[in-house]
């Protein structure tokens, strides 16, 4: 039956899995703890579906890539269910013979499956314990909490558990090994979908036909994109998803893209490069600022930083540079201090990166990225950083700091007479068709320093032309 195989999944030995468990009843501690799997979602009638993506955290303790199941462990008595149903004939017509869910559960040592319609009874028989459970971002799931739980929808992700949440954080923000070479995969072909793009990339080309060949590569791997690529000429534009531009001579080509692996760990890369193949000074001078951003941030990284102040650190250097080339004038320390970098770099240094590309996201950047007593900043740039917290080892966090040049920013700006004391408006003129540029690595941070995954990918303007030249 092998060639007839249709769905092959890959998971850690069971034993991770029941280790990743039992971790958590013990910090849970009491009640029972509810875990939403994915549905397939529909696209534009109901079998139609978007490609499959199993939630993550149910990925992490379950293992299971399959639609249609829900788990739970009951922490006082131990005992973990899966809800789910087996295949029947009319499903195998159509999507070929499968591996059975109770084979596949028990190679995540779980010995207790339950029809799918079971968790309905289970959880009204349940209804006097406490029930942890996580914030939905699916509508169906949430749904489906709002009748389990009695709640009405608007109040169901208002009544998180806590300290679920901050016991899966506390698991997940930690890399184990086999977790690392997964990322390590992930980073290594994303770093060829990026050197393909650079191959790819012509004066008079469509930036889809460039695309074409991150699509190509991610899928040549068996893997999947982490996150739609974003990929212009228009790198001024920070989340661009547009590709119909020809790529005229002269400008730059952002592309930020990276793969999810079979086992649905991602890797989230970005690479600026010139249509010609070949860097202008003036692109040159703006690239090497990014790149020593990038490199400095990250020779700099090693746990117990806040990862706030390497934000601040990458602006404050990139301020300094851009007072070389007269872009901006005055102190730099006040300039700093006041956000005036927001204006080049509107976004955050980087996140925390997992099997979700900005990992566990869903449960609230605050909870994941931040602590008690370290709040967000509102200045333009800080508000947007994702992780400012302490970094400790074994996370895997971006790195990517960008220089942008957004016309509809700087008019306003200067319009509303923003830092007009620091900012040369006259001469920022010339750079409105500059676009942008961001230069992006996934990070380890170990024991005293940190260590870049993967294979190196082009990144200094002569690795990308040379690659470029192939
Ligand atoms: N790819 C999205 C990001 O860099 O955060
Ligand atoms: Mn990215
Ligand atoms: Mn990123």
């Amino acid at each position: 039956m092998q060639n007839q195989q249709t769905h092959y999944m890959k998971l850690f030995p069971s034993q991770t899995y029941i280790n990743r468990r039992n971790t958590l009843k013990e910090a849970v501690g009491s009640g029972l703890i509810l875990f939403q799997g994915n549905d397939e979602a529909s696209m534009n009638y109901a079998d139609n579906h978007y490609r499959f993506r199993q939630d993550s955290t149910f990925l992490y303790y379950f293992g299971i890539n399959q639609a249609g199941l829900n788990a739970v462990i009951d922490c006082d008595s131990g005992e973990e269910i899966i809800f789910g149903d087996e295949f029947s004939i009319d499903d195998i017509i159509w999507i070929g013979q499968q591996e059975t869910l109770s084979s596949k559960a028990e190679k995540v040592g779980i010995l207790n499956v339950r029809p799918a319609n079971g968790i309905d009874s289970f959880l009204e028989i349940a209804r006097d314990k406490k029930i942890h459970y996580l914030p939905a971002y699916r509508a169906d799931n949430l749904n489906k909490l709002s009748q389990w739980l009695h709640l009405p929808g608007s109040k169901v992700n208002q009544e998180v558990s806590q300290k679920l949440l901050m016991a899966i954080i506390n698991q997940r923000s930690y890399k184990s090994e086999e977790e690392i070479e997964q990322m390590t995969e992930a980073v290594n072909i994303s770093g060829q979908m990026h050197i393909n793009a650079m191959k790819a990339v012509k004066p008079g080309r469509y930036e889809f036909v460039a695309v074409s060949e991150i699509y190509r590569t991610a899928k040549a791997s068996n893997s999947y994109l982490a996150y739609p690529a974003i990929f212009s000429i228009n790198g001024q534009i920070l989340h661009n998803h547009y590709h119909g531009n020809k790529m005229q001579s002269g400008r730059l080509v952002l592309n930020d893209s990276g793969a999810e692996n079979e086992m649905c760990y991602s890797g989230d890369i970005t690479r600026t490069i010139p249509v010609d193949g070949k860097f202008t000074t003036r692109q040159k001078d703006i690239y090497d600022i990014v790149l020593e951003m990038e490199t400095s941030s990250i020779d700099s990284l090693k746990p117990g930083l806040l990862y706030k102040d390497i934000h601040v650190n990458a602006n404050r250097l990139m301020l300094s540079k851009l007072k070389e080339l007269g872009l901006v004038k005055g102190d730099i320390e006040e300039m700093t201090n006041l956000g005036v970098g927001g204006i080049f770099m509107p976004h955050g240094l980087g996140h925390m990166i997992g099997m979700d590309v900005h990992d566990m996201e869903n449960f609230g950047e605050q909870l994941v990225g931040y602590r008690e007593g370290l709040e967000r900043s509102t200045q333009l740039g800080l508000k947007s950083l994702r992780l400012g917290r302490e970094l400790e080892k074994d996370f895997v966090i971006t790195v990517e700091p960008g220089l942008y040049f957004i016309p509809d920013l700087i008019e306003k700006w200067k319009a509303d007479k923003i830092f007009t004391d620091f900012i040369n408006y006259d001469i920022l003129k010339e750079y409105y068709d500059f676009g942008g540029i961001r230069i992006e690595d996934n990070i380890l941070i170990t024991e005293n320093g940190s260590q870049i995954l993967g294979k190196p990918i082009p990144k200094t303007t002569e690795e990308v032309e040379e690659t470029m030249a192939l």
